[in-house]
């Protein structure tokens, strides 16, 4: 593979307006290695199949969270609702992790060990099957082992909150 195969003439500034016009949304993803626990707030994140059923997400290669899923084999993807931007901005930074507490929100396990957030509209439960390494972020093709949904209600969504994470 190697080098880039973007073209010369490409437009760097077309390139990163256009890919922030991605719609993304915006979750909290549970990692764990033995008892250590983790989250982290992320956009790159999609379903990529329906049978078995695949989510694919893109880690930073030197986050803790992606050296967490590497040990594991495992995550748990939390959606936050519209309303719970602060919830998700814990997660940019380390949050704090005492007893089944990560930056002061309860947490459960259930079926991978990978933290569930209670106040999150719903979770789901992934297994890694594949990884791709090419840039700079590491993806994980990972197969939906169990979810569940809390209560009913809209997704919080990247656009609106003046943070951007494409380009
Ligand atoms: C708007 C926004 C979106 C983000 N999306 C991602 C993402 O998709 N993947 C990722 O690895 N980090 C993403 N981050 C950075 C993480 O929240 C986190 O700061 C970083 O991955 C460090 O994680 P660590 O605590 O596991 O080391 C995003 C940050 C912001 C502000």
């Amino acid at each position: 593979m190697g080098g880039p195969l973007s073209g010369m003439s490409m437009d760097p500034k077309a390139r990163k307006q256009a890919l922030e016009l991605v719609t993304y949304g915006l979750y909290v993803v549970g990692t764990r290695r033995g008892d250590q626990k983790h989250a982290v707030m992320v956009n790159w994140l999609t379903q990529a199949s329906f049978d078995p059923p695949l989510v694919a997400l893109a880690l930073m290669k030197d986050a803790l969270s992606t050296e967490m899923v590497l040990a594991s084999g495992d995550f748990s993807v939390n959606v936050p609702a519209a309303d719970q931007l602060e919830f998700a901005k814990t997660f940019i930074k380390r949050p704090r992790h005492e007893g089944n507490r990560l930056g002061g929100y309860e947490f459960y396990t259930k079926t991978t060990g990978a933290p569930i957030f209670k106040d999150a509209l719903a979770f789901v439960e992934c297994k890694v099957v594949a990884k791709v390494d090419h840039g700079d972020h590491l993806i994980f093709v990972a197969e939906v082992v169990d979810a569940g949904v809390h209560r009913e209600g809209g997704p919080l969504a990247l656009r609106g909150t003046k943070m951007h994470y494409a380009g």
